[in-house]
């Protein structure tokens, strides 16, 4: 591994993350100063596992920059499927393209591929473990709509245990000075003990909840997630805890007036469809800051930055 990559949000700096989050800034106010900034460059999204926001918003960031994509979201698809290792995979993947995108089931997998090519490879989502782009994403929403990304009081209610973006983004806040955290879900799928670990070491005040409605009224950030049915082993199990939380007009009537609701979608009925037009619903326009995100990171990663971009 040669090239700079982002395989878990540790891979950035903190004034590297903030740099990050002003460029995607600078993108929304300017596209136009940014349509042909990679010319002639050609990104690789290789996707193991389903993706809609992720893959597309990586494509189009890419294309809205003037360079071009390959790739597949179907391994069955590729050579994988014929017993190719991911590792003979990504030699030849960068023998054509300048950057790889890669979403594995397997923990790991985006690291491991890493080690085999020179190019900067993107973790776009390895199995339960880290989601650092979704972090990106979720901490320019953050940025845009709270003006801050400290001090505030953040409660991420649903799949901890087997969340990825939960662990990230948890991760990520705890650098921020006056961040405490909730932890909300059911005792079956509490935050994993590394993560807590972290934030203890880190020294970050967190609680952990199995309510909803308790906390509900002291959060500035309600982060709700999806119960990862392809995690479970048993569907049974499942099946007992898929709805266990959901959040409807009714219990948002007891969060504060500026309280924000993001969610990394896709929703399955965690959130119900009336609380959509409430104007604290941020997770569609979460999705779209993606896009600007991670175009800020592949002009960083390839080094195509220019003198003047923040301005
Ligand atoms: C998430 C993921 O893939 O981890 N989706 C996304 O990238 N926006 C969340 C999920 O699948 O629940």
């Amino acid at each position: 591994m040669t090239a700079r990559c982002l395989i878990e949000p540790g891979d950035l700096s903190t004034d590297e993350i903030l740099h990050l989050v002003r460029l995607a800034g600078s993108i929304i106010r300017q596209p136009e100063r940014f349509a042909t900034r990679c010319t002639g460059k050609l990104l690789a999204s290789l996707f193991f596992e389903p993706s809609t926001r992720t893959k597309f918003s990586f494509d189009a960031a890419m294309l809205r920059l003037g360079g071009q994509v390959i790739g597949f979201s179907d391994p069955a698809t590729s050579s994988s499927s014929k017993g190719e290792t991911l590792a003979d995979t990504a030699r030849m993947v960068e023998s054509y393209a300048d950057l790889i995108v890669v979403r594995h089931p397997r923990e790991g997998a985006p690291k491991h591929i890493a080690n085999f090519v020179n190019c900067p490879v993107i973790n776009a989502g390895d199995g339960g473990h880290q989601h650092p782009t979704q972090t990106l994403t979720d901490l320019l929403t953050i940025s845009a709509h709270k003006g801050r990304l400290q001090d505030l009081t953040v409660g991420v209610c649903g799949d901890l245990m087997f969340g990825r973006t939960i662990h990230s983004l948890a991760s990520t806040l705890a650098r921020f000075p006056g961040i405490k955290l909730l932890f909300i879900s059911p005792e079956e799928l509490r935050m994993p003990q590394y993560v807590k670990d972290d934030l203890a070491q880190k020294g970050v005040p967190f609680e952990e909840s199995t309510q909803l409605e308790s906390v509900i009224g002291r959060l500035d950030i309600l982060y709700m997630s999806r119960v990862q049915r392809e995690r479970f082993v048993s569907e049974e199990e499942y099946l007992r805890l898929k709805d266990y939380f959901i959040l409807t007009k009714e219990k948002l009537s007891l969060a504060k007036s500026d309280t924000i609701v993001m969610h990394p979608l896709p929703r399955v009925n965690e959130i119900a469809a009336d609380v959509d037009s409430d104007p604290r619903a941020l997770y569609f326009a979460q999705a779209r800051y993606g896009m600007f995100i991670r175009m800020a990171l592949i002009l960083f990663l390839l080094g195509l930055e220019k003198e003047g971009d923040l301005a």
